[in-house]
């Protein structure tokens, strides 16, 4: 898959042909760059947030505290009207200047995110990851600048569907941020740049990428709640809105390995399970995934992710290059060191030796990259520089389906017949009329994938 970066430090030609069609097109309209990079001459960028939880408050109120002026928040949507009203609660404290939500804007369904996309210049999309790609789809026909979360879909028809999107989207002259903030943070930015620019640990033979950690919350069925209802609140359990754990959130650190490596595994083979996660409540996602990818000229990433208490966790990335090791890790302590495993690199976070900064302090030294997020995107909307990230948004959370079809099948995946397949998970249409795509039995127990086995109705891969 041809997948552009579109960091600031990677400008290609592609980008400056982009950049001058751009350009072009401003001219032939007669308006300044500047203002045509809002709405029809305005100097104002109406935002609009799609799915209202803790991700898409925390985005809002980013993109409302950049220095960038005439940005306030216009409508806002959830699937559940309590959700918008209590996000917009909060956004009022936070940023009361910036919050300008008639009532009459705030709306709620699974088809309000429609209602938002039409009112507003940028939308910030924010639901589970199932609705992306039609959101992003929406989004993109309606010419609208876009700040989305990762992961951009669950399965593989969705990643098509945003790859094709994405293109739109550079047809269009549209700016997308996609949420993998790791590629926002100073502490990995000056490492790849060590790897890519300095050579310091030559080229990349080797890594480890893990996301081991606790679990998550858990949103029990309210009686008056149907069952599709139900899932869509409590999303992370299902496949189909979530992609299971290794997509919503060891994608970080897949990305990482992709973003460092240059591009996507050809190939990829794992196991995983379900130990700690023993009750019918907890749907269908695994509790744990372990995922050998291979690159081109054989370069293996090992990658873990577990959801289980009372064991070692640990959330960071590792390479191996035949010059040396680079250790890389959220908290800015990030270091290369040489095959006699002497340290001849260390992060400074805001140019401090990171052992002088306790723990989580260090990355406080450092800009917010969920900030940095937003600052960008409006940055590049202001001056109408190319910007969308779509493209490695999309062959990241391909990366993470690929290693999920890997565990749930047992067996072994190409990147091309994983990126092609036909298996839906998430329906293109959901209507609070829709039957969900899974049900419980009997037995309240849902259909869960068992390697090798064919269980009716459970997502096989
Ligand atoms: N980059 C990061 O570090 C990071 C951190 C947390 C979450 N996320 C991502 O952000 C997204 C949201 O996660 P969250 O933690 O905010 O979850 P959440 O459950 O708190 O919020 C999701 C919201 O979307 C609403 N929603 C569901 N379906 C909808 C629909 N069809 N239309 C409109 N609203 C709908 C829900 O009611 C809920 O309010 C996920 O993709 C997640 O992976 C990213």
């Amino acid at each position: 898959m041809n997948t552009p970066t579109t960091t600031p430090a990677a400008a290609t030609s592609r980008r400056k042909f982009i950049g001058t069609t751009a350009a072009a097109t401003v001219a032939s309209t007669g308006l300044t760059v500047a203002q045509s990079a809002n709405v029809a001459g305005s100097d104002q960028i109406k935002v609009g947030l799609i799915g209202c939880g803790g991700r898409g408050t925390g985005a809002a109120s980013q993109a409302l505290s950049t220095k960038q002026e005439g940005v306030f928040l216009h409508a806002v949507a959830d699937a559940f009207k309590e959700k918008a009203d209590g996000a917009l609660s909060n956004l009022r404290n936070k940023v009361p200047d910036k919050v300008k939500v008639d009532d009459a804007r705030i709306f709620a369904g699974t088809d309000a995110y429609q209602k938002v996309i039409e009112s507003c210049d940028l939308v910030i999309l924010t639901t589970p990851p199932g609705f992306r790609p039609y959101h992003f789809e929406a989004a993109v026909n309606a010419g609208k600048n876009i700040f989305m979360e990762k992961p951009v879909a669950v399965d593989s028809p969705g990643v098509r569907k945003v790859l094709e999107m994405a293109k739109v989207a550079d047809e269009k002259n549209l700016k997308v941020v996609v949420g993998l903030q790791r590629r926002y943070q100073n502490c990995y930015r000056e490492a790849l740049a060590q790897v890519k620019e300095q050579g310091l640990i030559g080229d990349i033979v080797s890594g480890q990428v893990y996301w081991n950690g606790g679990g998550i919350w858990f949103r029990d069925k309210r009686p008056d709640q149907s069952e599709l209802m139900y899932q869509i609140n409590n999303w992370y359990f299902f496949t189909w809105l979530c992609g299971d754990h290794i997509n919503e959130q060891h994608i970080h650190n897949i990305d990482v390995a992709n973003w460092f490596i240059g591009g996507h595994p050809v190939s990829a083979q794992g196991m995983g399970g379900r130990m700690q996660r023993t009750e019918a409540k907890f749907g269908q996602i695994y509790d744990h995934h372990y995922v050998e990818y291979t690159y081109e000229n054989g370069v293996r990433v090992n990658s873990q992710c577990r959801h289980q208490s009372g064991v070692a966790n640990a959330v960071r990335e590792e390479f191996t290059g035949t010059k040396g090791k680079i250790y890389l890790d959220n908290s800015g302590r990030c270091y290369v060191n040489n095959l006699k495993g002497e340290t001849i690199w260390k992060y400074r976070p805001g140019g401090k030796d990171i052992g002088d900064v306790k723990g989580k302090a260090a990355k406080r030294l450092d800009p917010d990259p969920y900030q940095t997020e937003h600052d960008t995107l409006q940055a590049a909307i202001r001056d109408n520089t190319p910007l969308n990230n779509a493209y490695y948004g999309a062959e990241s959370t391909m990366t993470a389906v690929m290693g999920r079809m890997a565990t749930y099948s047992g067996k072994e995946l190409k990147w091309e017949d994983a990126l092609n397949s036909k298996v839906q998970h998430m329906p293109a249409i959901i209507t609070p009329e829709s039957e969900p795509p899974v049900s419980p039995g009997a037995d309240g127990w849902y259909p869960i994938a068992i390697p090798g086995k064919d269980i009716p109705g459970a997502p096989v891969i």
